[in-house]
This record gives structure tokens, C-alpha cells and sequence, in this order.
């Protein structure tokens, strides 16, 4: 439609019906057969607003969709066809690893391609914007989050939330769906990792560590961005001015949708910030926020506030000329479908090619931790025996708790993967045990004793389970243990203070430790867990996330070395819980336990456990072994913010295995008027080495990379010395440096 008659449609529209466009309500509203009695009652609202309300939350399907949006178009004095909104965060139907493994595969440009394959399911499917990426900085993983987050670091988050925008909206308008990333702002950093809880830190720490991700992905033409439910020094984001008017809108010039999250608005008053939903609406609206998410407060709250004269109408129209424009730029005034249909669905989801890609991911993301003795690849034509024993063997539950739309049936297990590789003589298997037996855990999320007790075997069967795991492995040679956290235990609402492996699997694993055989840990989580105590006595570790549809292939290919393990840890993997949060671009502080000359007492430490991670940021293993040598640049001098210097090095591959491995770029600014971290990742490079090749690689070093926000809370460069780090991981302490004149 042309601007001058979307304008027309905007200025022939009643304030009722331009408020039903800031409406956001989900499916059952669409579906229950008298909304009067289910949800509009539950929610407050009237039968009137709900059929002027603009998008839709969660409904998947082109069958459904069509029949919401026919039913939708029929009878209205102006038909402004309702836009579909979801959570497709990783993957639609092929379901790719939680995005903390994307994280760990360092290959933004292959999630660009996965994304563009969501979008295509999406897009066949009715929906026409995901509320993705979420691309909060990381660093604690208590918070069950940590599963959406591609990570800790900065730099990392920035080119993966590029890489997820650009995947998700290229075609554009024709087809692809749009993103809306989140949780804008800061999220990432709620207090003591608990869901829901306050952020606060200085203005300085939040420009330079927590907005680049979101600042990268509004660069990179993300069209909406939802405010998250926290509070950010004090004010909740969803009635922040500063951060969404001020900093969003202004200063990166946002002109895209805001929406809140779910019922964020009518949370300001519960966070005690709005007195009631009224001031509520008042407060959100003067901060843009532009789509209420589920809760009554705009579909009853604006139109007073406009008629007492307590709101200008015109800050409606703004938004409602957002909500337009987005609808009119991906062409539902033309084609209130948009291409989608069942036939198209058919052919576009879970098709071969898409499985294929998942695989690659998924394989990609596995972080190999340990491989003592290279006790990995198995080789299937050994004649050796392996167990397959743990609650995940047979399990199709892979795919984590955000991909609510993903179809467990349809995921490869672990079971059937080892199944393509080892004959049935030579593969034994046992479930062992339940992934979870803590009851309280399953109260905790509201469900009820009948529930629980089809989830949780009753202690027969429990200890039968345990018996037939102990004798499958005594006949075995090896010991595949697939174990890990259960899928309620992270993703939003799964916060937790413990976060080893569940009791129960513990004490299997500590049975089949007596045994003395070779045991190789799967594990399946939404975050890194702690596994110091275990860790001394397995032979290996492969952490595998929740690794989505084609999770069983692609550890079985990791196992068996069909392919080499290239995925690196992007968030630290914690030595105790009283770490948290841990990350490897700490501060130096003046009493560091690296270079402090206090005596042992008086340092920047703990008295009963390291400071460092069990595995840091950037580490993985992999088949091969690669050194890393004759660190050189090319000038001990920077000329000026316009000058370059080129790092160089040498890697070997020293072994017979192909590989590929994620060489880090790593710089330090020893000095400035705002102390800066030991090491911060400024770039990364995959380089594939054949067996026994040798390469040099080379990074440029430009004044970008040394900017930092300065005491006036602005970018800055000072001159000084840096030091260049460059290796494996952020643990390299290959470093040579340079001064920046
Ligand atoms: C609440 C979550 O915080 C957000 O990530 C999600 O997109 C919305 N619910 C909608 O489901």
C-alpha cells in the first residue's frame, strides 16, 4: 500500500480501533468458542477490544492462522489483517541446539543459514515475526536463561546477533519474518541469576558490556525489539524512558515496533513503580512502548488517558503508524496470508536439506571438555562392547524448553544415533534412571502428584533400573553415560542455586564408577554445570546442550569421529556455585592473585576454592592437536586512530585428524581512566588445518578495537600500551604488545 493511503487508513480509524492495533493476545482468544467466559474474562478486557486487537501470540500453522485471520477480516468497517507473532528461538520445526550452543559453534555465518531455514518454516507456517534473537550478555548461570543467551562476551553476542537478524528477515519484505530481538535491557544481569529480579549497574558498565549485542542487532535492521521485565537501575525497562526513548529511539535511531513483554505493563504495578494500570499505561506509552503484550492495561487504560486529556493522542498515532507500517512493509495489506498455505508448510518443514543443516549445527555446538588417553573417537569397528547407559539413551526429549512449537517424535535420540554406527551386538543400553526424581522440583512448577508420578518412577522400578544399568555395564568395555539436567530445570522461570547433575543420576554414575571402566559423560543441559567433582573420574567429556531434532546424529558423529569436535565454551564453565557469575573478562583489581605482591592471605580470592572456571570461555578440545606459535606483530607502534597492526601466527595441526579450529584475538588496554579487562575478545577466525598442516594467520589490530567508554560515559581511545593475546581460548597467555601513539 502507498504511504499516503496507510496514512489515510490511520486517520480514518477510531481511537478504539487504533488502540486494538497496540493489542497483543494469544490463541486461546482466537480459539475458545466464548471468549467471554475463558480469557477475555481472566484478562479483563472486552469482547469488543479483543476483536479489534492487531497481533496474535504463539498460533502456529497455516490452517490456523488462516482461520483466525478470515474470521478476523470478516465484518470490520476497516479489515486491518492481524499480524502473527512467535517464539521461534531456535528453529520452528527442525530445531536447531538452544542458542548457548549455537554460541559455543564461533560460526555466525552457518546460523545465518539456519535462521534463514526457520524463517522459511515460519514464513510457510503463517507467521510473519519472531520474537528472537534474545541476545542478552550472560554471565551467570544460575539464571536459566543462560539456554537463549548466546554467551559472556560482548564482541561474541554482537556478530551472532547480526548473524540471527540478518537470517531471520533476509528477503525481506517478500518473505523471510521479521525479528524482534530481546530482552531490552540488560537482563542478562538480573540479581543473583534469579528470573524476574532487578538489574543494577553503572550507566558505564551497561554501554560497554550489556547494549552492544542489541545495538549490533538494531544496526543490523532488526525491526522490533521487546522491553524486558526488569528493572534497570531502579526503573523497570517497560516504563524506562532514558533507555527506550533516550537511548533506543534517539541515539541508535529506532523507528521500529517496541512491544512489552509479557504482561510487563501491567507489572509496573507490581513492581510498586505504577500505582495502577492506568498510570501503568501512562508511564509505558511515554516510554514507546508500542504493543502491550497481554495484559489489559492499554485495551483498557488509553483511551481514558486520551479523553481526560492525561494523554496526547497523537503518541497513539505513533504507535499505531509503527504498527502499520510494519504490516504494510511485509505486505499483508496485499496478501493477508502472505504466501503461507498447508501445501507450502508441507514442503518447506523438515525437509532432508534442513535436517542436514541441523546436524551440522548441532555438531558444530558440542564442546568436547575432556578426552583423557584420547579415549575418543570409538571406533565402531573395534571389537569392543559399549554401554549406552543414562536417563537421556532412548530419550526424545532434546530439544530444551523454548522450542515450543518443535515436535519431540521427530527428534533422533542419542540411541538411535549410536544405531547407525554399532551393530546390536556390540551396542548395550539401560536407562538407568529417571533424568529427575526430585519431586519438589516438579511441584515447583505447579504440576500435580498424579503428573509427577508418571514422570517419576516409584522406587521398584527406580531400583530395577539402577540393577539392569549395573550389569549392562559390567559386560561392556566402555561407558557412554547420557546424562545431564531435565528440561524444566533451565530455560525462562529456571533459575537454580545447584547446579550439578541431579542426585539421583549421581549416585548411578558413582555406582558405575566402582566398576573401573572407561566412563565418557553426554551431557545435556540449558547451561554449563558444575562437574568438578566428577570430573577427576571420567575419561571424557562432551557437553552436547539440549542439541535439538537431530541431537541422537549428530553426538553419535561426535562419538564415533565423523567429525572432529570444533565447538568452544562461550560462557565459563563454573568451578562452584559461589564463582557466579564467572567470566574470564574480569578486572584486574589491585590485589590480583596473578600479579599482587600481598602475601597469600590478602588477595582478590576465595579461601576454599579457585578463582579460575573448571573451563574457561573459548575452550574446547578436539581430535587433533594444534599448536600455537611465533606470535608477531607487525609494529611495536600504532600511529595514530587511523593506523593498523597485523598480529601474526603460526599453528600446526600435529596430528593425522582434519580440523578445524576457532583461532581467538584477544587485547588488553593496561592502562586507562576507566581500568579495563585483562583480555576482551576482539576477534575470532575459523581456520580449517588438514592432518600434519601448517598455517599462518593473520589478524589486523585497528583503533576500533581499543575504544572503551570513558568516565563522561562516551567512546573513547587513550594512548598507552595494549597487550595482544592470541590462542585457543581465553586462557592463552601468548602475548606480545604494542603502543598506541
Ligand atoms: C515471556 C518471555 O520473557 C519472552 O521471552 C517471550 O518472548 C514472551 N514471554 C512471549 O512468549
Amino acid at each position: 500500500m502507498e504511504e499516503r493511503k496507510l496514512r489515510e487508513l490511520l486517520n480514518s480509524l477510531s481511537l478504539d480501533e487504533k488502540i486494538g492495533q497496540l493489542i497483543q493476545l494469544s490463541g486461546e482468544f482466537f480459539s475458545a468458542k466464548d471468549v467471554s467466559l475463558g480469557p477475555q474474562k481472566k484478562l479483563g478486557i472486552t469482547k469488543e477490544m479483543v476483536d479489534l486487537c492487531g497481533s496474535v501470540m504463539n498460533v502456529v500453522g497455516a490452517k490456523e492462522t488462516h482461520r483466525i485471520q478470515d474470521a478476523n477480516l470478516k465484518n470490520k468497517k476497516h479489515p486491518i489483517p492481524l499480524i502473527f507473532m512467535s517464539d521461534i528461538i531456535y528453529g520452528l520445526k527442525t530445531v536447531y541446539p538452544i542458542p548457548l550452543g549455537l554460541g559455543a559453534t564461533w560460526d555466525p555465518d552457518l546460523i545465518q543459514k539456519a535462521y534463514r531455514n526457520t524463517a522459511e518454516e515460519a514464513y510457510a507456517s503463517g507467521n510473519q515475526v519472531t520474537f528472537a534473537p534474545m541476545i542478552d550478555l550472560a554471565r551467570d548461570a544460575r539464571w536459566g536463561r543462560v539456554l537463549e543467551s548466546t554467551g559472556e562476551d560482548p564482541y561474541l553476542n554482537s556478530r551472532f546477533a547480526e548473524s540471527m537478524v540478518k537470517g531471520f528477515q533476509e528477503d525481506l519484505p517478500k518473505y523471510g519474518i521479521a525479528s524482534c530481538i530481546k530482552h531490552f535491557a540488560a537482563y542478562g544481569a538480573v540479581e543473583s541469576g534469579r528470573e524476574y529480579n532487578a538489574t543494577d549497574m553503572s550507566e558505564n558498565r551497561l554501554r560497554q558490556y550489556y547494549l552492544p549485542s542489541y545495538k549490533a542487532a538494531v544496526d543490523a535492521g532488526a525491526k522490533m525489539v521487546m522491553s524486558s521485565f526488569n528493572t534497570l537501575n531502579g526503573v523497570p525497562v517497560t516504563g524506562n524512558k532514558w533507555i527506550l526513548k533516550d537511548i533506543l529511539r534517539k541515539e541508535w535511531n529506532f523507528d521500529g515496533i517496541i512491544i512489552s513483554d509479557y504482561a510487563a505493563i501491567s507489572e509496573l504495578v507490581a513492581h510498586g513503580f505504577a500505582q495502577d494500570n492506568k498510570q501503568a499505561s501512562k508511564l509505558a506509552m511515554n516510554a514507546t512502548v508500542d504493543i502491550d503484550m497481554k495484559s489489559p492495561c492499554y485495551a483498557n487504560e488509553l483511551k481514558p488517558l486520551v479523553t481526560e486529556g492525561e494523554l496526547d493522542e497523537k503518541k497513539i498515532d505513533d504507535a499505531v503508524w509503527r504498527v502499520l507500517k510494519l504490516k504494510n512493509e511485509l505486505g499483508l495489506f496485499e496478501d493477508p496470508y502472505r504466501g503461507s498455505s498447508e501445501e507450502l508448510e508441507k514442503k518447506s518443514v523438515l525437509t532432508p536439506e534442513k535436517r542436514q543443516l541441523a546436524r551440522k549445527v548441532s555438531t558444530e555446538a558440542m564442546v568436547l571438555l575432556k578426552n583423557k588417553n584420547n579415549v575418543l573417537p570409538l571406533n565402531p569397528e573395534d571389537n569392543k562392547k559399549i554401554a549406552l547407559i543414562g536417563p537421556y539413551e532412548n530419550e526424545h526429549e532434546l530439544l530444551g524448553l523454548w522450542a515450543v512449537h518443535g515436535d519431540r517424535k521427530e527428534t533422533v535420540t542419542i540411541e538411535d544415533g549410536f544405531k547407525t554406527y554399532l551393530n546390536s551386538d556390540k551396542l548395550l543400553t539401560a536407562k538407568g534412571t529417571d533424568i529427575l526424581r526430585d519431586k519438589s522440583m516438579f511441584k515447583g512448577i505447579g504440576l500435580s502428584e498424579e503428573q509427577i508420578e508418571k514422570i517419576v518412577s516409584s522406587d521398584s522400578v527406580e531400583k530395577e533400573n539402577n540393577d539392569k544399568a549395573i550389569e549392562v555395564a559390567k559386560e561392556a568395555d566402555i561407558i557412554v553415560f547420557a546424562g545431564g539436567e531435565h528440561t524444566i530445570e533451565s530455560g525462562e522461570a529456571g533459575s537454580r542455586g545447584n547446579l550439578t547433575l541431579p542426585d539421583n543420576q549421581l549416585h548411578l554414575l558413582n555406582k558405575l564408577f566402582e566398576l573401573n571402566k572407561p566412563i565418557i559423560l553426554v551431557n545435556i543441559s540449558g547451561r554449563p554445570m558444575i562437574l568438578t567433582d566428577i570430573e577427576p573420574k571420567l575419561e571424557a567429556i562432551i557437553q552436547a546442550w539440549f542439541p535439538g531434532t537431530e541431537g541422537g546424529n549428530a553426538i553419535s558423529d561426535i562419538i564415533f569421529g565423523k567429525a572432529n569436535p570444533s565447538g568452544r565454551l562461550s560462557m565459563s564453565f563454573p568451578y562452584a556455585v559461589g564463582q557466579l557469575p564467572v567470566y574470564y573478562s574480569q578486572f584486574s583489581t589491585g590485589r590480583s592473585v596473578r600479579t599482587s605482591t600481598h602475601s597469600s592471605r590478602f588477595m582478590s580470592k576465595y579461601l576454599d576454592i579457585p578463582n579460575d572456571p573448571l573451563y574457561p570461555f573459548g575452550y574446547g578440545l578436539s581430535y587433533s592437536k594444534v599448536c600455537y606459535d611465533n606470535l608477531k606483530l607487525s609494529s611495536k607502534e600504532m600511529n595514530g586512530e587511523s593506523d593498523k597492526i597485523v598480529a601474526t601466527i603460526d599453528l600446526q595441526n600435529k596430528s593425522n585428524v582434519d580440523t578445524t579450529e576457532i583461532v581467538q584475538l584477544y587485547l588488553q588496554d593496561k592502562f586507562a581512566s576507566v581500568v579495563q579487562p585483562i583480555k576482551e575478545l576482539k576477534s575470532f577466525k575459523r581456520v580449517s588445518l588438514k592432518a600434519n598442516e601448517q598455517k599462518n594467520v593473520s589478524f589486523d589490530i585497528t583503533s576500533d578495537m581499543l575504544r572503551f567508554y570513558g568516565t563522561d560515559n562516551k567512546l573513547t581511545v587513550e594512548p598507552g600500551e595494549f597487550n595482544v593475546f592470541v590462542g585457543p581460548n581465553s586462557d592463552t597467555d601468548q602475548y606480545d604488545s604494542f603502543e598506541l601513539k
